[in-house]
């Protein structure tokens, strides 16, 4: 790994079940309300966690260690739901379900032909996306797990720690890959951190997945949403979404939100591409720190959200594929109605050797940080 590593041993896994029961208040901490989220097809229970403070509401659920809800107000003080989903855990194993929130992983986006060599051995996963890998498998990867939950944090900012253990081979990565993903509130945001650690070297790449809409999520369209990203070049790809190796500019193009843009205003021009809308790897143009890196505006309601990421490039996602399936509340998710802002490394990493590097060793610790931020103007 190039940025964020560092050598601190991580806490055991901790178990969690007795925080996991049916009921509304957590005794401890009025800040956190605990649900039962349904039962998975494994037969694994699933629980609902809502995070909440003055300003706004946070439902997180261990299947996937998946964000289900962001209720946040508008400059009326109309809170609504942000974020697109579904209202239990059938929902999220259902094929409606694109990625909807999760936490994607081991490598997030693509990995060409679905194989990488590392240390002279090849490393052979499901193709799941064409030729390519996508989100780490088709089994197994992040967001199809159940994850071990433990409360973090205090009244003033409640949070949920999942951790899961991706046992060596899983979904064909090589190592023992111990990973935890910490979402805690903030005064007007939520905080995602992302720690891992390995017993074998092994690619790692993980972001969030979620769909967001402020006009609220079953909102029939993002394209009227504002877009800002700090970014001058991305990683052109191929005609399946495999970055080329090229850097280019994306000045002038349909691409370029370098000043803000109505997402609206040019997707037009990239119907007819493999990507069918905004599905790009933009190159951020601060390569490290915990910095602004996108805001999103939607001008009607007045709700605004900022992303601070220590990554070193960001998935814009203008929600192509969706295709007006049903989610929470019965509501109808119709093509380009979230966007998806997923912090990250460049796609196809592992295959890549001049991109930054994606490779974590033992004794090295994975590390980093998403805040999402909403306020409203
Ligand atoms: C990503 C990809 C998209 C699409 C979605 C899931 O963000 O870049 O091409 O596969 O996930 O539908």
């Amino acid at each position: 790994m190039q940025a964020n590593r560092r050598r601190a041993p991580l806490p055991p896994l901790l178990s969690f079940a007795a925080f996991a029961a049916c009921t509304a208040m957590d005794q401890t901490n009025p800040s956190v309300l605990v649900a039962d989220f349904g039962t998975a097809a494994s037969g694994q229970p699933a629980t609902l966690w809502t995070l909440r403070n003055a300003h706004l509401e946070c439902d997180v659920t261990d299947h996937g260690a998946t964000l289900v809800a962001v209720r946040t107000k508008d400059r009326a003080g109309i809170l609504a739901d942000v974020v697109l989903g579904f209202d239990d855990v059938t929902g999220y194993q259902s094929p409606a379900n694109q990625y909807f929130g999760c936490t994607t992983g081991r490598v997030c986006n693509r990995i060409a032909k679905a194989q990488f060599t590392l240390d002279g051995y090849t490393y052979r996963l499901a193709a799941n996306n064409g030729p390519n890998s996508l989100h780490g498998g088709a089994v197994r990867s992040l967001d199809k797990v159940h994850w071990q939950a433990e409360r973090v944090g205090d009244a003033s900012a409640p949070g949920v720690r999942f951790s899961y253990l991706s046992r060596d081979g899983e979904e064909g990565f090589p190592g023992n890959l111990r990973v935890e993903v910490t979402y805690r509130l903030e005064p007007d945001g939520l905080r995602i951190d992302y720690r891992a650690t390995t017993d074998r070297r092994t690619p790692v790449n993980l972001t969030n997945h979620a769909y967001f809409n402020l006009a609220g999520a079953g909102a029939p369209t993002v394209l009227d949403h504002e877009l800002w990203v700090d970014a001058e070049r991305h990683t052109p790809t191929d005609d399946t979404l495999i970055p080329t190796g090229a850097i280019a500019s994306v000045l002038g193009t349909p691409l370029d939100f370098s000043k803000p843009l109505p997402l609206g205003l040019r997707i037009g021009e990239l119907d007819a591409t493999p990507a069918q809308g905004y599905d790009h790897n933009y190159v951020l143009r601060a390569a490290t720190g915990l910095r602004p890196v996108a805001r999103l505006r939607h001008p009607t309601s007045g709700r605004r959200l900022e992303v601070l990421t220590d990554q070193p490039a960001l998935q814009v996602y203008s929600g192509n594929f969706l295709h007006g399936q049903t989610g929470k509340g019965g509501r109808t998710y119709a093509r380009r109605s979230g966007l998806c802002l997923e912090t990250q490394h460049y796609p196809d990493s592992v295959n890549q050797p001049h991109f930054p590097d994606t490779v974590l060793a033992p004794g090295e610790e994975y590390r980093t940080t998403t805040i999402y931020r909403f306020t409203t103007e």
